[in-house]
């Protein structure tokens, strides 16, 4: 499903964040970026859906070649769930957000609305349909952002620190949205308590380079590995 070939990725500035990054997906798993601050997850993400270029590597989704020339049939294949969820939100209302994609591909307004009803149930967020993306709170903002992905039907879903700033029974609801949602995903977090209990494996990047990738439980829990990482064991398995 994703095939990462010594992707080499630096800013404007000459900052070298990604060096020789290379791993795959198979279709259907869940896979976890892991890291501390500055380690590279949201650089590498930014580089899979064509908002960073790459100097050099190569990246292959679905079996298409990331380039200029298919970056939108990629795109079409790929939903992000940004950091910050106002960077995804910016019309008037939750409806109209989440009709956007949709819109753009010129599906008809019937057909919009039955898979946006569809979708904010599946969410339990139908409440939100018609309020104002910029009025709701940061974790209801963070569902509407996920719908606006989720009701594009993409094969392949990146999140971003998707529990960030949620309140403990908001994130709960969201690890357990997330477990129910099927689809292969990508999910570059801190919270690696959800990180163990969601993914199959993890990437633990480190520097801008892999540090190491394997079984997410057995990598999680070996304290020595993590500290290496410059990383901690989740909170489940520290003792106190
Ligand atoms: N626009 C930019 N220009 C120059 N350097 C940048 C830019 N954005 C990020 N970087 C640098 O690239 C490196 C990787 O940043 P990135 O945001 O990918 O890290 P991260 O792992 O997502 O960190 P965090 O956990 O804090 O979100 C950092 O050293 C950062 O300072
Ligand atoms: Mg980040």
């Amino acid at each position: 499903m994703v095939n990462i070939n010594h992707l080499d990725v630096s800013y404007s500035d000459g900052h070298a964040a990604l060096k020789q990054i290379s791993f795959q997906i198979k279709q259907g798993e869940t896979v976890g970026i892991v890291g501390s601050n500055g380690a590279g997850k949201s650089t590498l993400l930014k580089t899979m859906v064509g908002i960073l270029k790459p100097k050099s590597g190569s990246i292959e989704i679905d079996g298409q070649l990331l380039s200029k020339q298919n970056l939108r049939v990629v795109r079409e294949k790929v939903g992000v769930v940004f950091q910050n969820p106002e960077d995804q939100l910016f019309m008037s209302n939750v409806y109209d957000d989440i009709a956007f994609g949709l819109r753009n591909m010129g599906m008809d307004e019937k057909t919009i609305e039955e898979k946006i009803t569809h979708t904010l149930k599946s969410l339990g967020i139908e409440r939100m349909t018609n309020q104002n993306s910029s009025k709701l709170s940061g974790g209801e903002q963070r569902l509407v952002a996920i719908a606006t992905v989720m009701v594009m039907e993409p094969s392949l879903v990146l999140f971003d620190e998707p529990t960030s700033f949620l309140d403990p029974k908001t994130r709960r609801k969201l690890i357990k949205l997330l477990k129910e949602y099927t689809v292969t995903k990508l999910i570059a977090t801190h919270d690696l308590d959800m990180a163990l209990e969601l993914c199959d494996r993890i990437i633990i990047l480190k520097e801008g380079q892999v540090f190491e990738q394997g079984n997410a439980k057995d990598l999680l829990s070996n304290q020595e590995l993590m500290e290496r990482a410059d990383l901690e064991l989740p909170f489940c398995l520290q003792r106190s």
